[in-house]
């Protein structure tokens, strides 16, 4: 039987409070919720086309990819400014229940682009695809959150309003809320008589994609603020990016049913496929897989895009936590479509000289959205060897 104890609903507003809803994995359990977060960074007002239909979001991607305006030293930028503000921010915290429980280490998960949470928590046959339920399974808490724009967090302008230093700060007040054990709104959580604590001793940082960008930018900015960092779907390297904003085969958002402004986009189900679904595809992932896939993709905001430059491929001299990167076989955005070869752990090392342990592994015959690919689950063990070695 499930029992919970009352919950303490000082540290949240009743508004958001009164969103918490408490759901049951077959490892664990998950509270989801609401949670205000104040943060503020630097920003910049970019110089970015209006993009209000189809005719301009396909303007703006072809103006991207052009290599002239790609080359501008000021990267666009128009006028610096700050971007500050207490945002509602969506989450849902998992903890597991079972025997395997780990020494109560708790992993934060950042996703990408054109996703949100639900990127590590697949509804479509859960056991094979959810990175939650797995952790669950092996013993780990984790935090899933849609970062700001995507979800069912804020939706800013897309211009100024969700800009990639921004996201950084709201990962780092995330983790400080975290640790205190004042992001959720319970007191404590008791299954079965058993205590679960809300605090955790450790926290590991992992992100996809995009999400990989800020939390790689989050392991060198605050190297003590973390236990551990799981890297996937990302790395630099000369193929990043190179196939362009133009493959994603974007729509204007607001034309394709959503509720958004001016600025965000969505990839139609062709650049779903291009940018997050690859290897052979009788063997790599099926149809159900990729229309699962395209059926939980989000819009992006074009400012967050224009912005990456903020925090991207910053040193981590004082990181001394452990780093693994996981980067699928064949990622098209990331690698060009073979990351096989396109850096190493020495290459990797110039960023991290001082990781305490520093992997780099390729999951084979898998596009960019590793947990939505056949042989998705072998690929989480990896990460979750990689975290017991090192005693997390
Ligand atoms: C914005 O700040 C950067 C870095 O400080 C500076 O190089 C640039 O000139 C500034 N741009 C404008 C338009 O003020
Ligand atoms: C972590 O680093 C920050 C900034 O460099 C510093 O203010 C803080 O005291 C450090 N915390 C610990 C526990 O070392
Ligand atoms: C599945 O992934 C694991 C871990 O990377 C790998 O060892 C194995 O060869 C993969 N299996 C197939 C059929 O690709």
């Amino acid at each position: 039987m499930i029992t919970y104890t009352a919950t303490s609903l000082l540290l949240l507003s009743a508004a958001s409070a009164a969103a918490v809803r408490r759901t049951s994995h077959p490892h664990g359990l998950c509270h989801e919720f609401d949670v205000a977060i104040t943060a503020e960074a630097p920003g910049a007002v970019y110089d970015l086309p209006q993009v209000v239909d189809d005719i301009t979001t396909v303007q703006w991607a072809v103006q991207s990819d052009t290599w002239s305006w790609k080359a501008r030293p000021d990267h666009g930028i128009l006028e610096n400014i700050t971007i500050s503000g207490t945002y509602n921010i969506h989450a849902q915290l998992c903890v597991p229940t079972g025997p395997d429980r780990k020494t109560n280490t708790l992993q934060i998960a950042t996703h990408g682009g054109h996703y949100d949470r639900r990127y590590w928590d697949s509804e479509y046959k859960p056991e094979e695809h959810s990175y939650v339920y797995a952790s669950l399974a092996a013993g780990y808490s984790i935090l899933t959150y849609d970062r700001l724009g995507a979800g069912k967090s804020d939706i800013p302008d897309a211009y100024t309003g969700a800009q990639t230093a921004l996201e950084l700060d709201i990962l780092r007040q995330i983790t400080k809320k975290a640790r205190d054990g004042t992001l959720v709104p319970a007191a404590s959580w008791s299954y079965g008589g058993q205590d679960i604590p809300t605090k955790p001793d450790k926290i590991v940082h992992i992100g996809h994609s995009f999400g990989s960008v800020v939390t790689t930018a989050f392991l060198a900015t605050y190297p003590n603020e973390t236990d551990g960092g799981i890297i996937t779907g990302f790395a630099l390297n000369k193929y990043f990016g190179m196939t362009g904003f133009s493959s994603w085969y974007a729509n204007y958002a607001g034309t394709a049913g959503w509720d958004r402004g001016s600025g965000y986009v969505v990839n139609q189900k062709s650049g779903i496929q291009v940018v997050f679904f690859g290897g052979d595809p009788k063997t790599a992932f099926t149809q159900e897989l990729l229309d699962y896939g395209d059926s939980i993709k989000q819009p992006v905001p074009i400012g967050e895009l224009a912005s990456g430059a903020q925090i991207i491929g910053r040193p981590g001299p004082g990181l001394k936590a452990p780093v693994q990167f996981v980067l699928p076989e064949f990622d098209f955005f990331i690698c060009g479509g073979d990351c096989k070869g396109v850096t190493d752990v020495s290459t990797l090392r110039q960023t991290w000289p001082a990781a305490s342990d520093l992997e780099l592994v390729i999951q084979p015959n898998t596009g960019h959205a590793l947990p939505l690919h056949n042989n998705a689950t072998a690929g989480f063990q990896l990460s979750f060897d990689f975290l017991a070695r090192n005693g997390l």
